[in-house]
């Protein structure tokens, strides 16, 4: 069933769309773990790698852009280090204590995609980039919170805005790269920007799946992509981190489908229930 171009999934569709979710859970706490200063980027994708094949899952990433006339993604994660925003590729850059390193991956089950990713810190970090993750996470969480009350894209976009500038740091927000909707591919409509207006947009409605996903900077926003048509630096330099998870709106409430415990613990934080999957 489509509603204007957007992909509503039924509740049997939304427990598919859960086992891609856990396997992407899965792999990025264990890649998370392997994100320790000394090791190679690839050697973290190889972890993502090794979690589908555990699962019987395939990624959504690799060979990803080719049907759009860009380079194959030689990757099943993007890894981003400190200046870089996004789909940093995994090659043999060695991480060195002091890094953050947002790491990006998906994973397809059955036909059903997941897609999340978290920002991690390797050995002793300075403060302000420990802050920028936390402010990035608690934006995503904070978004993901709205979608539970949400009547369209933009009340999303602006709870997202809204928790980054009342954050207290001052930071960027990553205009080009935006949340999405999910399901039988890894990118469908709506858009889910990171700010914006209130009341404008798609409708939330039972059925709709989105990733959400901010980035933010630790200064100006800008910023380039490399030669190899897929790296993503900061204009000035400026360290970037990125959280995301892909949700479910169900009928009696939302599913955060890429968390162990279905986005439980944060939700209860902020006074949102989560809807049961059977
Ligand atoms: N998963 C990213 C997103 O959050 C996109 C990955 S691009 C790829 O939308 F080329 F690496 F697949
Ligand atoms: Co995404």
């Amino acid at each position: 069933m489509s509603r204007h171009g957007i992909q509503l999934k039924t509740p049997a569709q939304i427990a598919m769309m859960r086992r891609a979710g856990l396997v992407v859970a899965k792999g990025l706490a264990e890649m998370g773990a392997a994100a320790v200063a000394g090791a190679t980027l690839a050697e973290i994708d190889a972890v993502g790698r090794d979690v589908l094949a555990v699962h019987g899952a395939t990624s959504n990433f690799l060979g990803y852009g080719a049907e759009w006339g860009y380079p194959p993604y030689p990757g099943v994660a993007c890894i981003s280090v400190n200046e870089v925003v996004v789909h940093g590729i995994p090659d043999q850059r060695r991480l060195v204590a002091g890094d953050i390193v947002s790491i990006d991956f998906g994973a397809v089950v059955d036909g059903w995609h997941g897609d999340a990713a978290r920002t991690f810190m390797v050995g002793e970090v300075d403060d302000e980039s420990r802050r920028l993750s936390e402010v990035t996470r608690n934006a995503l969480w904070d978004g993901i919170a709205a979608v539970a009350s949400a009547k369209r894209v933009g009340d999303i976009s602006h709870a997202i805005q809204r928790s980054v500038e009342t954050s207290g740091l001052q930071v960027g927000i990553v205009r080009e790269y935006t949340g999405h909707g999910i399901g039988t591919e890894m990118h469908q409509e709506p858009d889910v920007p990171n700010s914006g207006r209130p009341h404008r947009g798609a409708r939330i409605v039972p059925g709709v799946c989105l990733a959400i996903e901010p980035i933010l900077t630790l200064g100006s926003p800008e910023n380039v992509e490399l030669d190899d048509e897929w790296t993503v630096v900061t204009c000035d330099g400026s360290r970037a981190a990125h959280w995301e998870n892909s949700v479910a709106v169900l009928a009696d409430g939302i599913f955060v489908l890429t968390e162990p415990d279905g986005g439980a613990a944060e939700l209860a934080a902020r006074g949102v229930r989560i809807a049961s999957l059977d």
